[in-house]
């Protein structure tokens, strides 16, 4: 898959990494594509750094994580990019883009119709590397959008994650920003680590 990354930091450069080495075509897309955090990136097998724009307009899917908050302005520059997939992974937990509860919303009310959130759950750590021992921790996806889900949950089987759970359509969408508060809360305040994931239990 052709897939932009907006904000190349923990998670869109673990992300970046995964994807790229299981032969995904990552197109970094930067305010400063020049900046060294991006040309190390943009050294990596499948990867290459680009303008926002330019990345967006080459990808079949195009991911967020930046700060949610930026989420209006985001929209604005992406305008051109109305019709692709796109998947946001930011929380919006500590500052909404007001006056949308988060980046899905505020994208939804600027008129692009593919979008879900996933990736938002768990900690970078766990993106770049999913495996517990034997098993994988799961991943979660939320959107009205059948295709940019279906685009999520393929991309979550390429970073390695175990199975990844539909959650429902975008009234869900701040239940799985509450997911992520909940990892945060055991992982940093309740002071477990970040090496601890969801993982969905069945018998
Ligand atoms: N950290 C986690 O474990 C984790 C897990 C799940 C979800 N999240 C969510 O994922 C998002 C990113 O988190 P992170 O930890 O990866 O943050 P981070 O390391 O601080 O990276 C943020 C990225 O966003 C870019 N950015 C900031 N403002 C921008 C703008 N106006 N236009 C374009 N790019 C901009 C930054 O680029 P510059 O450096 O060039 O400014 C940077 O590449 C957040 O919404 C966070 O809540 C984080």
């Amino acid at each position: 898959m052709k897939i932009a990354i907006i904000g190349h930091g923990n998670v869109g450069g673990a992300l970046a990494r995964s994807w790229a080495a299981k032969g995904h075509e990552v197109l970094i897309g930067a305010k400063d594509s020049a900046s060294e955090k991006v040309q190390k990136l943009a050294a990596l097998d499948n990867i290459r750094a680009h303008s926002i724009e330019a990345a967006a307009e080459q990808a079949e899917v195009i991911l967020i994580a930046t700060p949610a908050h930026i989420a209006n302005e985001l929209a604005v520059q992406l305008s051109g990019a109305k019709d692709k997939v796109i998947i946001d992974a930011t929380n919006a937990v500590m500052k909404q883009p007001a006056p949308h509860p988060t980046l899905l919303h505020a994208f939804k009310a600027a008129g692009f119709q593919k979008v879900a959130k996933c990736f938002n759950t768990t900690g970078f750590e766990n993106m770049a590397n999913p495996r517990y021992g034997e098993t994988a921790a799961d991943m979660f996806v939320a959107g009205d959008n059948a295709e940019a889900k279906a685009a999520a949950q393929k991309l979550s089987d390429s970073a390695g994650f175990g199975r990844c759970y539909d959650f429902g359509g975008d009234g869900q969408v701040e239940l799985l920003e509450k997911l992520a508060l909940s990892w945060i809360n055991l992982a940093i305040f309740q002071k477990h680590g970040r090496n601890m994931a969801f993982k969905v239990l069945w018998r």
